[in-house]
Formats: C-alpha cells, sequence, structure tokens
C-alpha cells in the first residue's frame, strides 16, 4: 500500500475516531495504598455479589498472593473460585476455560487479579458471562450486546493500565494474531491499586511495563485525538515515569517508587483509553502474537524508532518537546527538534539502565511483508500523526531485528 492509498484508508476511520471523541468514558473508582487489597472486598461486597471468580496467572497464583485476598472476601460474605492459568499473551481459549469454570461454580463476579494479561482475560471472561456472541466475533469496538457480569480489577503491575481502559487484547492462536476488543462496558467497577502486590515484580517485568506504560502516554500525547485531558494524563504518566521508574527497578521493595509507578500506569491508561495508541502498539501487536514476546519489551525496542519516524512531522516533533520538556528533559529556549530527540535519547538511555535488549532474533525475515500488513492494518484504527508506508514499517522491523 503507497502512501496515498494508506493515507485514504486512514481516513475512512474518521466517524470512528469522531465517536471516540465524543465518547463519555467513565473514570473507575479507585480505593489506594498500601495493603489495601484486604480492604478491597469490603467494597465489592457493597456490589451485593456472593461469588467471584479471581482471574490470575500461575505466577501470581503460585506467589500465594491471592490467598489473604480470598479470606479477605470470606470475611465479607463472599465466596471465591480461582481460574490461574491465564497466560501472558491471554487466548481465546483462556476465556473460555475460565467462563467454564464461572458457570460451574455459578459466580456472580469477576475480578482481575494480577498483570495486564490476567485483567485483560477477566475483562473478556465477565463480558462472555453474559454475552452469547463468541469471543472471536468481539473483535473491535462496540460489538457487546450486553452489560458484562460485574468486574473488579487487581493490578499487581505497573503498566498495561488495563484497570482504567475500554479494551482488552485476546490472542487469537489459530491465526497467531491479536484481537483487539474496545468497547466502554470493560471498564471496571472499582480497582485497588496497592503498591505491595506491585512490589513483587522482578527487575525486567518492573522495566517491561514500565515502558509499556510510558508508550501508552507518548502515543496519546503525539496521537491526533489530544484532548485536554488526554494531554494531562499523559504529560503526569511522563514526569512519573521518568522519575520514578528506573528507582523502582533497582529498588522494588520501595513501596512510593512502586505507588508512583501505580499512578502512572493508571494515569496513561485513562490518556490511551481517550487518545488511542499508535506505531509502537501496531509493530508490538503484530510481532508479540507471531513470536510470543513480551508487549512492554517490545514497545520499549520499538518507541525510539517510531519516534524518530516521527521527526518528519513538524506537529508531532512539536508534541514530543512539549513532552521532553514537561518531563524536565531540556529548556524552554531549545528548538521542538533538540528536544524531541532529548525525549528520544532519555527513552534510549532508560531502556540501556533497565537491559532492555535493542533488537530480538525472534523475527523470521520471510513472516515481515505479513508483520508489516497486519501491523499497518492494525494502525488504521489509531490518530497517527504520521502516515507510514509499506517500506517504511519494513525499515522499522529491520531497526529491531538482530543480525
Ligand atoms: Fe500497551
Amino acid at each position: 500500500m503507497n502512501s496515498i492509498q494508506q493515507a485514504t484508508a486512514n481516513l475512512s476511520n474518521l466517524p470512528i475516531k469522531m465517536i471516540m471523541a465524543r465518547l463519555k468514558i467513565p473514570t473507575p473508582p479507585v480505593l489506594e495504598g498500601a495493603g489495601m487489597v484486604l480492604r478491597f472486598p469490603e467494597v465489592i461486597a457493597v456490589t451485593g455479589v456472593k461469588r467471584v471468580l479471581i482471574v490470575a496467572g500461575p505466577n501470581v497464583s503460585a506467589s500465594g498472593m491471592v490467598d489473604p485476598f480470598v479470606k479477605a472476601l470470606k470475611q465479607n460474605g463472599i465466596d471465591a473460585v480461582l481460574y490461574d492459568k491465564t497466560m501472558p499473551n491471554p487466548t481465546i481459549q483462556n476465556v473460555y476455560d475460565a467462563v467454564k469454570t464461572y458457570n460451574v461454580h455459578q459466580c456472580d463476579a469477576v475480578v482481575g487479579f494480577g498483570g495486564g494479561s490476567s485483567i485483560d482475560c477477566a475483562k473478556i471472561v465477565a463480558a462472555k458471562a453474559t454475552n452469547s456472541i463468541p469471543v472471536e466475533q468481539m473483535d473491535g469496538a462496540f460489538k457487546l450486546r450486553s452489560r458484562t457480569a460485574p468486574f473488579f480489577a487487581v493490578p499487581t503491575t505497573s503498566g498495561s493500565g488495563s484497570e482504567c481502559s475500554i479494551a482488552s487484547v485476546i490472542v487469537n492462536p489459530e491465526t497467531k494474531t491479536k484481537n483487539l476488543i474496545a468497547d466502554t462496558r470493560l471498564i471496571p467497577l472499582a480497582v485497588c491499586l496497592d503498591p505491595k502486590l506491585a512490589a513483587s515484580m522482578p527487575p525486567s517485568v518492573t522495566a517491561a511495563t514500565g515502558m509499556d506504560a510510558l508508550t501508552h502516554a507518548i502515543e496519546a500525547y503525539v496521537g491526533d485525538m489530544d484532548t485536554s485531558f488526554v494531554r494531562d494524563k499523559a504529560l503526569c504518566a511522563g514526569s512519573e515515569i521518568f522519575a520514578h521508574l528506573e528507582n523502582a527497578y533497582i529498588d522494588g521493595d520501595n513501596l512510593d517508587e512502586r505507588m508512583a509507578m501505580m499512578h502512572a500506569a493508571f494515569f496513561a491508561g485513562e490518556a490511551f483509553t481517550r487518545g488511542f495508541v499508535g506505531y509502537v502498539h501496531a509493530f508490538a501487536h503484530a510481532i508479540g502474537a507471531r513470536y510470543n514476546l513480551s508487549h512492554g519489551m517490545l514497545n520499549a525496542m520499538l518507541l525510539p524508532h517510531v519516534l524518530r519516524f516521527y521527526l518528519k512531522s513538524k506537529k508531532a516533533t512539536a508534541k514530543m518537546s512539549e513532552f521532553a520538556y514537561n518531563a524536565g528533559l531540556g529548556e524552554l529556549t531549545e528548538d521542538d527538534k533538540t528536544l524531541a530527540q532529548a525525549l528520544i535519547a532519555r527513552i534510549e538511555d532508560m531502556n540501556d539502565s533497565m537491559d532492555i535488549p535493542k533488537t530480538t532474533d525472534a523475527i523470521i525475515p520471510e513472516d515481515v511483508p505479513h508483520l508489516v500488513d497486519h501491523a499497518l492494518n492494525e494502525a488504521r484504527l489509531y490518530p497517527v500523526p504520521i502516515v507510514m508506508t509499506t517500506g517504511d514499517g519494513i525499515q522499522l522491523i529491520a531497526s529491531i531485528t538482530a543480525r
């Protein structure tokens, strides 16, 4: 597809962009603070639910983190059933298996407990519990016909922003693609941000999830659906991440650093769920689904290259410079390009300081045309500031491919 065809394709999505710009997206109520996960059942109990399905992954389940929460639920008159087989890139099968458990045990609510994968999976479990359409047909925007089952989120990482976003990403293993499901009904009824839960994250996960949050903030800010709300939230997230992510990476037990990163991920989630993401996410989804690679790590690798590509656009360069200035990366007297380059350099420094690789050897050259097609097709949904051609996409993938 040449640049004119691609631009026309992007324009064809204008109606959905206009709808999204006017959509009222609620921010879920938050209970936050160290140890608050043990008070969260009091919030859940207010809704009258009696038996929740907790959707988690094997690592969170094995860590024992869920057990005190289950005990606190019981003390508040709520039974709990655990589904702990969620994969790092959750699959359609994960959703069907968890829904089966939900139905067998006659649950009446869902709690996503874990990283973005578990919360994404829990959202679609809650949706499937009340919607008869197959998960495969939920792909896209506003496909849910009924409200979801009551749904709550307890994040244990600080990155995906799934706890306050309208989106969920579910892998279809047959096509090796990621289905992006978006609906305002996927916002949780309430969220618990407890930094003690994030303290158990290993440094590599802290780095990858934190860079995912930074990518949400920057892509929402640089994109063309940047309302004042989106800009405010994105800038808040950026400042917090530049100030706290590397500290959280080094000193994982520091609850102040963990709380700051939980706020940052939440702010970035609020920004991107209204302002969308861009090419970094489109390529990370295509490559991640094909080779089962970490979403955050791929975003971190791709982000500097995509931002360098955006330097071709004056408007995008000006926005990157605003983002950099707000984060204290330069002076107002510096020109836009210098400040934008300072932002890119800071991201590359962060990647280096947190041992995030620059390239991956997973990408198979024969797959590249398919990956580019898939990514550019997904990006048609996004308000990107400048349009990529197929050649640009091939070059982008080459820049993160180990030779
Ligand atoms: Fe992301």
